[in-house]
């Protein structure tokens, strides 16, 4: 897992040593062009197809930066936008694992770090290894190890990082709050007691957007870590913490009774249009991945102006993480493209110009940080100083087959509220998974 330590603290030092170092080179013009280097990359043409879901507000703009980026290097390679809509890939991964099936793989495609890369695509031997882009590029030091452990199988690193996204935060409309007299909420007693006078007030406390149910499972890994803290947590991933025990119960507790403040349209609005709720004021809060920073941005609005911020529930000090990535799939028809693409992925250069409109921080140790707006600036610190810990929604912290289990018990959980059910169909799907005895 990816260690408390953090890598911007230092980084200036190291950038102006490079750059003391750059401005120490003799200039002496070049009797021959160039060698062709990350930066003057050879000429290259044809097709490049990029498969992901990021088609949201936020999604789509920060896919085009990194699309940008990518023009300006290669102009004459025609990329093919292949997105399927629906948010967490709730809709795409199936249509991919059908085209890897199939033998027809994209040039390179999203995927999370972590147990969804190596477990679904590395061990099923569909995937190229990217360490020789790694090493081409100089990237070993760049990024942090815990990063590059998540990333690797058998001594081998499989796909580029673009970003790390945090999942425990709680997004709440500023002016809804003042209006009804409320101060957000830092653990679930304050919760509860601030959905109490907004519920009284006729404003819907907490939106949900839940039409894939991975958005439930996200609320869910909020309150699992917001009841437990994140040692318990862990261990609910390594099989020390018992899914039949007390902790488990009472989150599920919690959650059934947070279903009580949720927007009754719940099941057929997405996580985005749940998002648009609160930045219309007719929701006060939802608890979504930071790609709602994204959102909201995209519509116009501002960090600290017309919505704020803080750790969902009884999680301060510790950050639920995932990380987006692409890959290099066996058998990619533009494999040249896909590796150009790949070194624009993990770039400074890439990650700068995406992350900012994603609503992520860059995965690289050496970001821009005068890029990123305020509430970016603070998940910077928070990676470095806070518990990290895997989401589940996410791919980060189980595999595939498992976070389907848990999706099926929530799908359920959700419609009926039966705690000892839920709890019954996740210590199964625990032991299922191979984790639990
Ligand atoms: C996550 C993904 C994010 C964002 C979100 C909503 O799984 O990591 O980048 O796209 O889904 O679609």
């Amino acid at each position: 897992m990816v260690s408390k330590r953090f890598w911007y603290v230092g980084m200036a030092a190291l950038i102006m040593a490079s750059l003391l170092l750059a401005a120490c080179q003799p200039t002496a013009a070049p009797t021959q062009p160039p060698a062709p280097t990350a930066t003057q990359p050879p000429a290259a043409a044809g097709k490049l197809e990029i498969f992901s879901w990021w088609t949201a507000g936020g999604e789509a703009e920060g896919l085009n930066a990194l699309y940008k980026v990518f023009s300006a290097k290669y102009p004459n390679v025609e990329i093919i936008n292949a997105t399927v809509a629906g948010g967490a890939g709730s809709a795409a991964k199936a249509v991919l694992a059908t085209r890897m099936q199939a033998g027809d793989p994209p040039d390179s495609f999203q995927v999370h770090a972590g147990h969804e890369l190596i477990d679904s695509w590395v061990k099923a031997g569909k995937m190229e290894p990217v360490t020789f882009i790694f090493k081409d590029n100089n990237w070993l030091d760049k990024y942090p190890k815990g990063v590059i452990d998540i990333l690797s199988y058998e001594g081998e690193i499989w796909s580029v990082p673009v970003n790390i996204h945090r999942s425990n935060v709680l997004w709440y409309n500023k002016k809804v709050f003042a209006d009804n007299g409320v101060t957000p909420p830092t653990n679930f007693d304050e919760f509860f007691a601030v959905a109490d006078k907004l519920k009284a007030a006729g404003v819907t406390p907490l939106a949900l957007g839940d039409n894939g149910i991975w958005a439930a499972t996200h609320l869910f890994e909020s309150v699992l870590l917001g009841t437990m803290g994140p040692d318990k947590y862990r261990g609910l991933w390594t099989g020390e913490t018992d899914w039949n025990g007390p902790e488990v119960k009472s989150a599920l507790e919690t959650f059934a009774k947070i279903m009580g403040y949720v927007n009754e349209d719940h099941a057929a609005l997405s996580w985005d249009q749940a998002a648009q709720l609160v930045a219309d004021g007719k929701a006060a809060m939802t608890i979504m991945g930071d790609w709602a920073e994204g959102y909201f941005k995209s519509i116009g609005q501002t960090p600290d102006v017309e919505f704020g911020y803080v750790p969902s529930p009884g999680t301060k000090g510790s950050f639920i993480m995932l990380s987006d990535s692409f890959g290099l799939p066996k058998g990619a028809k533009n494999r040249d493209n896909g590796i150009a693409w790949l070194t624009v992925c993990g770039s400074k250069e890439g990650q700068d110009a995406f992350n900012p409109l994603k609503g992520s921080i860059p995965a690289r140790t050496d970001a821009d940080r005068s890029l990123y707006d305020v509430y970016l600036q603070s998940a910077m610190d928070d990676f470095a100083s806070n518990q990290i810990v895997p989401s589940l929604a996410h791919g980060a912290a189980a595999s595939e087959g498992w976070v389907t289990a848990i999706n099926d018990a929530m799908t359920l959980f959700v419609a009926n509220l039966d705690v000892a059910a839920a709890q019954t169909a996740m210590a199964q799907a625990c032991k299922t998974a191979g984790v639990c005895k």
